[in-house]
C-alpha cells in the first residue's frame, strides 16, 4: 500500500454490556443491518452471541472489557483504531443496580454502578460522538429505565443513575439536532433478565407484574425507535401511562410506594 494511502474504516455498531438480557438482543437487531463490536465482561456469553450472528449471516466481533475501570474507554477506542473500525452507532446498555438501603450496600459496590452507569456511559458517548458528527450520521441508544423519572428508596443510587442518564440523553437531543446524529433514550419498566438476579445478590430471579415486558419487545422497540430517530422509548403501556401520570402525583407518596416496592424484594434477599 503506498505510503499516506486513506483506508476506509469500517462502520460498525457498539453494543455495551451485549452478554445478556436486553443487550443480547439489541445486538441481533443492530447486526441484522450491519457489523457489530459486542462488549462485556463475560466472553463465553459474548461469544455465544457472536455464534448467533453468524448463523444468521450477520458479522460480529467481540472485545471482553470491564466498563468499570478507568481505562475501559481508551482501550475501547484504541481496539477500534487497531481493527479499522469507527464506531457509528452506540448503544449505552451495560448496567447494573442494587436493591438494598444505601447505608448498608456496600460502598465500592455503589460506585461501581456510578462508574458503569453513569461514567462509563458518558465517556464513551463523548468519546464517538465528535466523530459521528463529522460524518454527519449515526447515533447513540442510551438504555435508562423508568426509574430515571422516579424517586427510588430502597435502590437509590441506581435510581439516580439512570435519572442522570435521562438528562444527558435530553441534553444531547437537543445539540445534535439538525447535524445527523439521533440519540435515544430506551425507558424499559421491569424485565426479566439476569439483572434482577444480581440486584438482590441471586435471591429472587424474576417477577411477574403488570409493567413487565418481554426482553425481545423491549429490545425491538428501542431499536426501531432509535433507527426511526426517536427521542424516547418507553415499551409497555402500563409503563407509559405511570410515566404520564407520575409528575401529577404527590413526590412522597410515590416514593413510599416505590420504598414499600423495594422493601418487599430485599426481604426476599
Ligand atoms: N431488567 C430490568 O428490569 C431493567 C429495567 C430497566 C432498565 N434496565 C437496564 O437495561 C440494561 C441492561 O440490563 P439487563 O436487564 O439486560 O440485565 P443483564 O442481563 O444483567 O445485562 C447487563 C449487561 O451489563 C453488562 N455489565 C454488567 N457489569 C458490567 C461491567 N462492569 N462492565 C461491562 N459490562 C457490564 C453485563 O455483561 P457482563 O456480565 O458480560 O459484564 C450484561 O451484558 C441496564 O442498563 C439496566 O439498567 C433493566
Amino acid at each position: 500500500m503506498p505510503s499516506g494511502a486513506v483506508v476506509a474504516l469500517r462502520p460498525v455498531t457498539v453494543i455495551t454490556g451485549a452478554s445478556s438480557g436486553i443487550g443480547r438482543e439489541l445486538a441481533l437487531l443492530a447486526a441484522k443491518e450491519g457489523e457489530v463490536l459486542l462488549l462485556g465482561r463475560n466472553e463465553a456469553g459474548l461469544a455465544d452471541v457472536a455464534r448467533a450472528i453468524g448463523a444468521a449471516g450477520g458479522r460480529a466481533s467481540l472485545l471482553v472489557s470491564d466498563g468499570s475501570a478507568p481505562d475501559a474507554v481508551p482501550a475501547i477506542m484504541a481496539h477500534l483504531a487497531r481493527h479499522g473500525m469507527v464506531c457509528d452507532q452506540l448503544v449505552n446498555n451495560a448496567g447494573i443496580g442494587f436493591v438494598g438501603l444505601a447505608d448498608a450496600l456496600a460502598p465500592d459496590a455503589q460506585m461501581a454502578c456510578v462508574d458503569l452507569n453513569v461514567r462509563f456511559a458518558t465517556a464513551l458517548a463523548l468519546a464517538v460522538l465528535p466523530g459521528m458528527l463529522a460524518q454527519g450520521r449515526g447515533g447513540i441508544l442510551n438504555v435508562g429505565s423508568v426509574a430515571g423519572f422516579l424517586p427510588g428508596p430502597g435502590m437509590t443510587v441506581y435510581y439516580a443513575t439512570k435519572a442522570y442518564l435521562r438528562s444527558l440523553s435530553e441534553g444531547l437531543w437537543h445539540e445534535v439536532a439538525g447535524r445527523g446524529v439521533r440519540i435515544t433514550l430506551l425507558s424499559p419498566g421491569p424485565v426479566n433478565t439476569r439483572f434482577l438476579e444480581r440486584a438482590t445478590g441471586g435471591a429472587r430471579a424474576s417477577e411477574a407484574t403488570l409493567f413487565h415486558v418481554d426482553v425481545p419487545r423491549v429490545a425491538q422497540q428501542g431499536w426501531e425507535g432509535f433507527r426511526a430517530g426517536r427521542a424516547h422509548v418507553i415499551p409497555g403501556l402500563a409503563n407509559r401511562l405511570v410515566l404520564m401520570l407520575a409528575p401529577f402525583l404527590p413526590r412522597k407518596a410515590l416514593g413510599a410506594m416505590i420504598f414499600r416496592r423495594q422493601t418487599a424484594r430485599r426481604g426476599a434477599a
